[in-house]
């Protein structure tokens, strides 16, 4: 009888791998080529330029939708000038770090801090206060005569970190270089969120924003050209059905132009078409890859609501298409359950609109004559989905 785990090892070790080099389609990998994005590479250039002559750029604000190349080309200027900085020896610095990946200010800081040279004994991972790390990381920059670029990706999570602390942050490291008495700080904020400006301080707005470059979204033909490119230096020569090549740039550039998103579509199809022993990557395979991530990104979604989202989330799959009152009993009864304190009908009505938001439920205004109205809410997704997301939490697998 066949082992069903030798089965699988045999098929990998001799079956047909279409994909002959993973990493390049892996989110951060840098192509060699950018396609498409010359005006916007040559005016971050043009902006972080005044560095090599050892004199200040302004501060710039780099904006556009997910998935358009801000980060790519603000990383491959940073390593052509970083080429040059070497040869040098100029007292340059750039810096770059991303905020959605610190989950605290103090981190932030610290990770810009390490990467002026600053060692643990000069700043601590933990402990200082806030005020201090950013002494610290000026003189620093003063002591050494420095010349530094701070970039900022995703710098809307930094004015969120920055809410939490109640600190004005943002304004302190735009406004830096005033202080500074010796060397100078520029900073690059990048931000995929274009209402992320109306949140911000006014000041921090025109101090920030000094210079601004847009990026706009790719269109289809676009999508495609950059999924050409990288399929040749990823796949074996043709493994990839042209068909399956245009509805991969039709989904991913129709809707938001968004390039992470065509080449993650393109790498888990060639996973799933290498899966099924296939040599070609089809318009099938592409179709169930895009289900797929959809489904994860529910899933990743679910798990990532608190404990009384969840219970109302739970409630609607109860009582599904019910009223908020019928969804607010169902939620209490689930608290009791579990012995939790429940939350008002006031905030649960709220939590509801929220999460309508996200498009896990919907909600309909129903009319009920003198009764008034009331909003009735179904799922929009399937409860098996639900289920699977919560069953790892363990404090819910009684009541799922
Ligand atoms: N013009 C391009 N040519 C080749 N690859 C590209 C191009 N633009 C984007 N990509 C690729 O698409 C993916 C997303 O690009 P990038 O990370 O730069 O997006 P972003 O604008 O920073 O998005 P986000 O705002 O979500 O961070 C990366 O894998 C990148 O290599
Ligand atoms: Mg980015």
């Amino acid at each position: 009888m066949s082992d069903p785990i030798d089965d699988l090892l045999d098929a990998a070790e001799s079956g047909k791998s279409i994909i002959k080099n993973r990493d390049i389609l892996h989110f951060t990998y840098i192509p060699d080529t950018i396609l498409h994005r010359k005006n916007e590479q040559e005016q971050v250039t043009q902006s972080l330029l005044p560095i090599l002559k050892q004199s200040r750029p302004s501060n710039l604000l780099v904006y556009g939708k997910p998935g358009t190349g801000k980060t790519l080309v603000v990383k491959k200027v940073l390593s052509k000038i970083q080429e040059r900085v070497e040869r040098s020896n100029f007292p340059i610095k750039l810096v770059y770090s991303n905020s959605k990946n610190e989950t605290t200010l103090y981190g932030l800081l610290v990770s810009l801090g390490r990467q002026l040279g600053l060692e643990q004994d000069e700043l601590p991972s933990n402990g200082l206060a806030i005020s201090e790390v950013f002494k610290r990381l000026l003189s620093k920059i003063e002591g050494g005569k420095l010349n530094a670029i701070f970039v900022i990706d995703e710098i809307d999570y930094l004015a969120q970190l920055v809410v939490k602390t109640g600190k004005d942050i943002l304004y302190q490291l735009t406004r830096a270089n005033e202080q500074l008495k010796q060397g100078s700080l520029t900073m690059v904020g990048i931000s995929n969120d274009l209402t992320f400006k109306e949140k911000l301080d006014p000041r921090v707005i025109s101090s920030l924003g000094e210079e601004e470059i847009v990026f706009t979204n790719y269109n289809v033909e676009q999508i495609k050209k950059i999924l050409e490119e990288r399929i040749n230096e990823s796949f074996i020569e043709n493994s990839i059905e042209e068909p399956a090549l245009n509805l991969c740039a039709a989904l991913a550039g129709g809707e938001h132009g968004d390039a992470r998103r065509a080449i993650d579509l393109l790498r888990v199809s060639g996973e799933l078409a290498e899966r099924q022993q296939s040599d070609k990557v089809t318009i099938e395979h592409v179709r169930e890859a895009s289900l797929k991530i959809e489904e994860n990104k529910e899933e990743a979604s679910l798990k990532s609501y608190p404990l009384h989202e969840k219970l109302v989330i739970i409630a609607i799959m109860k009582v599904n298409g019910s009223s908020t009152g019928e969804i607010y009993s169902s939620y209490k009864n689930l608290c009791k359950a579990l012995g939790k304190d429940e939350l008002t009908q006031r905030r649960i009505t709220q939590m509801l609109s929220e999460i309508e938001l996200s498009g896990i439920i919907s909600g309909r205004l129903v009319h009920q004559g003198i009764h008034g109205r009331t909003k009735k809410y179904k799922l929009a997704i399937s409860s098996e989905m639900i289920k699977k997301s919560f069953k790892d939490d363990l404090s819910l697998q009684d009541i799922v």
